[in-house]
């Protein structure tokens, strides 16, 4: 038995690449290691959406030289963003690296790690495909091990965010078949997972450029009738895709989690037309007040970027008070970080000083961590259905899960609730969490302290 470690940074869609990584080199007999000393093979699978990202790639690999000198049998590979943007350079910039593969060629890993066993060579392979038939496995997905799980609907992206490296890393939009989806979905339901995330980088664009296909709505109408499932999440939508049809969905689709990530980058529309997002704030504002009339405790999140090239005080001014107006659950800031290829590196200097965008950056996140912490107050008293994952990370001796609305939930209970729905009476809220106490599980209602049951 060979081992293997992984290391991952970015996005959901990578953890999920990665995943898929482990159980191709499993069937090579790898087994997965967490300790890099002991691997005879590792691969770094990597995100290069701002400048530290890639960053980090080069410090880790240079720390890997070392057990590269001490095992010369010792393969390293670098997958995702970062290996689809660089290539062949990744190979000449570091010396001690043995493959390089891009976010469409996962499935020739094995391939290309044998290229390296058996011939000595040095792989590179960063094509981008046309046909969907890659995403696929054709010995299908292992045994289910959690309760959730991450399904690839589609890869790729269309629009022209001027700041944006993906639509270069990950290609252009291609969707999987419907069919191979819903048939995934049933085989991860039959085997235990109760919670899906459909993946993709534009997902409510699903099945646009696939003549004949079904939409996003009608996709999630189809899964929303698999039995077993109980719940559906998807990430990331963009904004000019938030179709009726979709709005409508949360509204009809009693699976579908009340929780929407539409990023909005930027409450200036000066802003929004540099970024070239392709919608103005009053747009943007118009289909988040359609959705909540029709779906009013749906919970919404958004990404920001701040220090945009030229964004000035009162650009700036602009998103804090989108974040005012719409007051969203949950936010993720960024400063703004020039990337290789974009429109933006090549027509904006990035003008904006570091410190001002870190000011920004605080500013941001301290103003919106009021909106969260008073949102999140106001579920106090009533009661969450939380699916439980396991222990809690930070509160010893409790466990957590997530809420239909997404946010966390830690409360003291038994480990053995893990993978189970439970009924939650929320106690006390933090910005980033909310704390509970059993009420009742699965379908047994456990007795609480005198005036504890609801
Ligand atoms: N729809 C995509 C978004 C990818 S990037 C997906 O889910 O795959 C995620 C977020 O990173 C963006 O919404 C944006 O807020 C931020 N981001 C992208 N490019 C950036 C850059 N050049 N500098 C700073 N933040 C950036
Ligand atoms: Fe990037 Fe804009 Fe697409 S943020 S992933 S180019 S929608």
């Amino acid at each position: 038995m060979k081992k293997l470690y992984v290391q991952t940074y970015g996005c959901q869609m990578n953890q999920h690449d990665s995943d898929r990584a482990v159980q191709l080199m499993a069937r090579m007999d790898y087994t997965l290691t967490d300790r890099v000393e002991e691997a005879d093979l590792i691969l770094l699978n990597t995100c290069s959406v701002r400048d530290k990202a890639e960053q980090k790639v080069y410090s880790a690999l240079g720390r890997w030289r070392e057990l590269k000198e001490k095992k010369k049998d010792l393969i390293i590979g670098v997958g995702g963003c970062v290996a689809q943007q660089e290539g062949e350079n990744l190979l000449r910039r570091v010396p001690h690296l043995d493959l390089v593969f891009g976010t469409h060629n996962i499935h020739r890993l094995a391939h290309m790690v044998q290229e390296v066993q058996l011939l000595g060579k040095r792989p590179v392979e960063v094509a981008f495909y046309r046909d969907p038939s890659y995403m696929e496995d054709p010995e299908g997905r292992p045994e289910v091990q959690g309760v959730q799980a991450f399904v690839t609907i589609m890869q790729g992206c269309n629009k022209v965010c001027s700041f944006c490296i993906v639509p270069y890393v990950r290609g252009r939009e291609i969707s999987r078949p419907s069919e191979k989806i819903i048939r995934e979905v049933q085989d991860l339901a039959r085997g235990g997972v109760r919670e899906v995330m459909l993946l993709g980088q534009n997902v409510n664009s699903y099945g646009k450029n696939s003549p004949g296909e079904l939409t996003f709505s009608q996709l999630l109408d189809r899964i929303n009738d698999i039995e077993g499932l109980e719940r559906i999440r998807f990430t990331t939508s963009h904004p000019q895709d938030l179709s009726p049809e979709l709005v409508e969905a949360y509204t009809k689709l009693e699976k579908l989690c009340e929780h929407l990530h539409l990023p909005v980058q930027s409450g200036s529309d000066t802003v929004l037309e540099r970024m070239r997002r392709g919608y103005s704030r009053k747009e943007y504002t118009d289909r988040i007040h359609r959705l909540r009339d029709q779906c009013p405790d749906i919970a919404l999140s958004t990404d920001i970027i701040v220090g945009f090239p030229a964004e000035t005080d009162a650009e700036f001014e602009q998103t804090l008070e989108i974040l005012r107006e719409l007051e969203y659950d949950e936010i993720y800031a960024f400063a703004y970080s020039p990337r290789p290829q974009t429109v933006a590196v090549k027509i904006y200097p990035d003008d904006v000083p570091e410190e001002v965008k870190k000011e920004r950056l605080g500013r941001v996140l301290n103003f919106q961590n009021e909106i969260s912490l008073r949102k999140n107050k106001k579920k106090i008293g009533y009661i969450e259905e939380v699916l439980v994952e396991g222990p809690s990370k930070l509160r010893k001796g409790q466990i957590m899960g997530r809420a239909r609305n997404n946010r966390i939930v830690n409360f003291t209970g038994p480990e053995c609730l893990s993978r189970q729905m439970a009924q939650v009476r929320i106690t006390a809220a933090s910005a980033n969490s909310l704390l509970g106490e059993l009420v009742s599980s699965g379908e047994v209602s456990i007795t609480l302290e005198p005036g504890g049951v609801a």
